[in-house]
């Protein structure tokens, strides 16, 4: 059950042959929008580039809509907050990393644009991560069980136990808790805290790497041209010794 370093997410888009789950980005985009970007910016990505994971125009000016985003007043050039344009990117929902660490323990919460980029195993942490919360009193890794071992180890108040974070008492209480949290469209998955998860991960592969895809794919093509050329320089340096014993 409890893997180190991470439980795998296997996704789709996993290895060299790998492609996106577009209906699982959506999905994972879904929990971020409606879970995660109560806390976490994705300063990166922008609403426009949503359109890579199906959204029309229309969907797009719609969403970016739906945020405030900061701007400047023009009647009194005072900093305010707007409705966001396409060409914005996903907002941090506090002014400032003061303002963020007060409303989370002293915590900011981090971008998560590159977030599985940032970490080793980036997308089977957050997946871990998410999935990872556990009652300190009874966990036990291979058979030992951690009380017993580290009597004096204590989880702060409002800090949470998480083996997978690395200093194990995290800030961010699970965000993810209950089945069904957010309503998947109809012919989609569960939305187990699992899914949910793997969704969000997949998601955040996404941000982290859009080009993943077309870079492996475009990585085949370009193999093959370079062992070809390497068959014809060597064909063509014996054509060129030919005469030389
Ligand atoms: C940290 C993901 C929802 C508050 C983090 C980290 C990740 C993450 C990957 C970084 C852990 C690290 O540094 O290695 C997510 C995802 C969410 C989500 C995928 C949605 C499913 C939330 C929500 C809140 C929140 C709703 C606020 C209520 C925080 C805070 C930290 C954090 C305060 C810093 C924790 C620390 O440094 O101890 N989150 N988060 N997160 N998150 Fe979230």
């Amino acid at each position: 059950e409890f893997h180190l370093p991470a439980r795998p997410a296997n996704l789709q888009s996993d290895g060299p042959f790998g492609t996106w789950d577009l209906a699982q980005l959506q999905r994972g985009f879904q929990v971020y929008k409606e879970v995660c970007a109560a806390c976490h910016s994705l300063k990166f990505v922008a609403f426009r580039d949503m359109a890579a994971l199906g959204y029309s125009e229309a969907e797009v000016k719609a969403l970016a809509a739906g945020f405030q985003v900061p701007g400047i007043d023009p009647a009194t050039g005072e900093a305010t907050l707007r409705p966001g344009l396409p060409t914005d990117y996903f907002p941090s929902p506090y002014p400032n990393a003061v303002a963020a660490g007060a409303a989370n323990n002293n915590a900011i919460p981090p971008d998560l644009s590159l977030i599985t980029k940032a970490r080793h195993h980036g997308t089977d942490y957050v997946y871990s991560l998410l999935t990872g919360y556990r009652n300190v009193d009874t966990f036990s890794i291979g058979g030992k069980n951690v009380r017993d071992e580290f009597p004096e180890f204590a989880t702060p108040p409002n800090t949470h136990f998480n083996p997978y974070f690395a200093n194990l008492n995290i800030a961010m209480a699970p965000p993810l808790t209950a089945e069904g949290q957010v309503t998947y469209a109809e012919g989609q998955p569960r939305a187990t805290v699992d899914q949910m998860s793997k969704d969000v991960a997949a998601f955040l592969t996404w941000t982290a790497e859009p080009k993943k895809v077309k870079r492996t794919q475009v990585g085949w093509p370009v193999m093959g041209f370079l062992l070809f050329a390497t068959i014809l320089a060597y064909l063509a340096k014996g054509q060129v010794w030919a005469a030389i014993k």
